[in-house]
């Protein structure tokens, strides 16, 4: 497989496959226990149908959005991802430029790979930062005056991460940050050598915004799961979410919200956006898929809050169907991680251009030249009355 061939996310997937270790790709691959939900995320799209309009003039299309203040040129943008120098030695990097290039949001993660101090020069657009609440509070502190000094627009808490999901394919082959080297990974790490080259050769893998802080996952070899079990406060509540949200006094997010309740108690406490996300289906395997929730959501409090539909988005018209729901933006990872790992930032630019130009073509086959014109009188359901 070469990037040239890739043309979907299935392909970025298989180039992915072929070039990363397994305990690299099972990690960005994987979910929970029977990864149902994980499934479940993309099918979902599949129980609802578009019903285009014709005639529309539509050789000018506008694909812009504004989502929690901030104008994207495309209504996708780069879920915050962690670990990225471990699928390619670019990373984050890479990712900032690409999305940059395709004037979209970039989101990064407190467990990202490079400083956000880099992050700001290279990626000038809309940036995110995805915050996890830690026991430490002095590290809570630190990630949010580092998000602050670097202009960050947008801070999102994750919520659905009180502790670590069943990921069983970690277990299997030994997943851990940094990666350990048992037998099992050493092999996989041969058969990989240009990885492995790079892994070894390049800047020391790391986690610039933890160390100094903590050890766990960025000198101490540990799972993701462990690193949420152990590192984060489980006590997190709607004060302390609250609270965050006053002393960020910004655009701010809460990633992980599935339930009306949650979204109605998010308008609250004052959010100015949700992702509606089940982690990718990495947490809580048979919790319903974000776009089986989005209409209930959107429904309640999409005029008070901006509703992101975040997971198992692979093509354009996941997009358009999200959209057409209520959300106002999508987000995807594993989309532009099997770029990142395929190919780094020519496979991550080949992904944003390829969801581009399929939202521009399901655009005009849908009729429409700007994204508000969508509404769900275009959707029908085939399994259920709408609504
Ligand atoms: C994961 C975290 C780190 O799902 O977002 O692996």
């Amino acid at each position: 497989m070469k990037l040239n061939d890739c043309h979907s996310f299935h392909d970025f997937r298989k180039l992915a496959k072929q070039k990363l270790p397994g305990p690299i790709f099972h990690y960005i691959d994987g979910a929970a226990d029977d990864e149902i939900t994980y499934q479940r995320n993309t099918s979902a799209f599949n129980d609802v149908d578009l019903v285009p309009n014709v005639l529309a003039g539509v050789e000018d299309v506008d694909m812009s959005v504004e989502v929690m203040g901030q104008k994207l040129g495309l209504p996708i943008y780069c879920a915050p991802t962690a670990l990225q120098r471990l699928f390619h030695h670019d990373g984050e990097r890479a990712v900032a430029k690409a999305a940059t290039k395709f004037d979209t949001m970039f989101g990064v993660s407190s467990l990202a790979t490079v400083t956000v101090e880099e992050i700001e020069k290279l990626a000038p657009g809309p940036k995110l930062f995805q915050f996890y609440f830690h026991k430490d509070r002095g590290l809570n502190d630190a990630l949010l005056e580092r998000a602050r000094a670097t202009n960050f627009n947008v801070l999102a808490l994750t919520v659905d991460t009180i502790t670590g999901g069943n990921r069983e394919r970690d277990l299997y082959t030994g997943f851990t940050s940094p990666p350990k080297l048992s037998l099992n990974s050493l092999m996989s790490f041969a058969a990989h050598p240009s990885w492995a080259w790079n892994f070894l050769t390049k800047e020391k893998f790391d986690m610039p915004h933890l160390s100094g802080h903590v050890s766990a996952g960025t000198n101490m070899a540990v799972s993701v799961g462990e690193y949420f079990s152990t590192m984060l406060d489980q006590s997190m509540n709607w004060k302390d979410a609250e609270k965050l949200c006053a002393q960020w006094n910004g655009q701010f997010a809460l990633k992980g919200i599935m339930s009306v309740e949650d979204a109605k108690r998010a308008v609250d406490i004052g959010c100015t956006g949700i992702m509606v996300s089940n982690h990718g289906g990495r947490q809580l395997d048979g919790a319903r898929s974000p776009f089986d929730q989005l209409a209930e959501i959107c429904d309640a409090v999409g005029d008070q809050i901006d509703v992101i539909c975040e997971g198992g988005i692979q093509r354009g018209t996941h997009i358009l169907k999200a959209l057409s729901v209520g959300a106002k933006a999508c987000s995807a990872g594993r989309f532009y991680l099997y770029a990142l790992g395929g190919a780094g930032q020519p496979g991550v630019e080949r992904a944003l251009e390829k969801i581009r130009s399929e939202v521009e073509r399901d655009m005009k086959l849908m009729g429409i030249t700007s994204l508000d014109q969508l509404s769900q009188n275009n959707l029908r359901w085939r399994h259920r009355s709408f609504g």
